[in-house]
């Protein structure tokens, strides 16, 4: 039987609907949540990406503003742009677009980032906390990941959650998120890379399982057992055979594996309009924090 699809855009209208509510309250006590982004250079992609988070803010009220320096600023003039963010009372959430033009060590420039406006949890006082299973801002594509499964009732706990990749912003974070003894996580989690040997085998053996690899169509119907629940992180631009136009597919083959599992996530349309959602989220709650302060 085909699979579930598991609909992004419908999960992200959700979350906006409630995160509306909670800037409504917030705005009654004089409070605006802002988020502000930071482009270093003028990438394209970045550039509508940024756009596109600039109207889910806007759709729920939030203050947003793009803050785009030179891409032969110094790293001290990026440390200095990045503090006087942490400074200014009516931004509540901070993001550094990567990547960073090479000469800059976005390591450095994160943790410039202070914990409480830190709302995509790139500082490495956040990626700690998030392991230690303390309260933080848990990065906003794995928190997404998080949220659809929870919210399309297929909550991770107790089951063996096999992700695909093992980069900082995706599958780390996801990893530490749902090992937690904690509600809508508490999964067996194994994780797999390109020194995992024999990766169908390990792949089949999963409940559910996450492709985040940046591999077109990696993840094939062979790779994945009858029943399975499938998230694609993945955002590939390939070229359309029949069209002969770019478009974009994930890192799992939508069409074959769709035969096969049980629920799945579509490529546009699945994790990133939840992502986006999530960061909004993350920003509504670090302004929320203030007014508890
Ligand atoms: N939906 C969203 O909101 C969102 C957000 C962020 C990223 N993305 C997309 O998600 C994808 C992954 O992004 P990323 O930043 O995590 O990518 P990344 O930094 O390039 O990491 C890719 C990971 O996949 C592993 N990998 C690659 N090919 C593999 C293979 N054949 N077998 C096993 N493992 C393999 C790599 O292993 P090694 O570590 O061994 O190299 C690496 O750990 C990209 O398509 C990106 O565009 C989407």
């Amino acid at each position: 039987m085909p699979a579930e699809i598991i609909d992004g855009r419908k999960i992200a209208s959700e979350i906006q609907e409630e995160l509306k509510q909670r800037v409504a309250k917030l705005k009654e006590e004089g409070i605006t949540p802002g988020l502000v982004a930071i482009l270093v250079g003028e990438d394209p992609a970045s550039l509508s990406y940024l756009r596109g988070i600039a109207r889910g803010c806007e759709a729920v009220g939030i203050y947003t503003e793009t803050v785009k320096l030179p891409a032969n600023i110094t790293q001290v003039e990026l440390e200095r742009s990045i503090d006087k963010l942490n400074k200014d009372a009516k931004v509540h959430g901070i993001i550094l677009q990567l990547p960073l033009p090479k000469h800059l060590d976005t390591l450095r420039a994160e943790s410039a980032i202070s914990p409480d406006k830190d709302v995509d949890g790139t500082n490495p006082v956040n990626t700690g906390k998030l392991l230690l299973g303390e309260e933080t801002f848990f990065p906003s594509t794995p928190y997404g990941v998080q949220e659809l499964l929870v919210r399309s009732g297929h909550s991770p706990e107790g089951k063996h959650v096999v992700i695909c990749g093992r980069s900082n912003i995706v599958g780390k974070p996801l990893m530490g998120i749902l090992v937690q003894k904690q509600k809508g996580a508490n999964a067996t989690v194994t994780v797999c890379h390109t020194g995992t040997k024999n990766l169908p085998g390990v792949t089949r053996q999963a409940d559910i399982l996450v492709a985040a690899m940046g591999k077109a169509k990696a993840i094939t119907a062979d790779m994945v057992k009858e029943g399975t629940i499938v998230i694609d992180v993945g955002v590939n631009q390939i070229q359309d055979l029949a069209t002969g136009k770019p478009k974009l597919v994930g890192d799992v083959d939508f069409e074959a594996v769709k035969e096969k599992a049980a629920a799945i996530t579509p490529v546009p349309g699945g994790t990133g309009p939840v992502t986006t959602a999530m960061l909004m989220a993350n920003t509504v709650k670090a302004a929320e924090k203030l007014t508890s302060a």
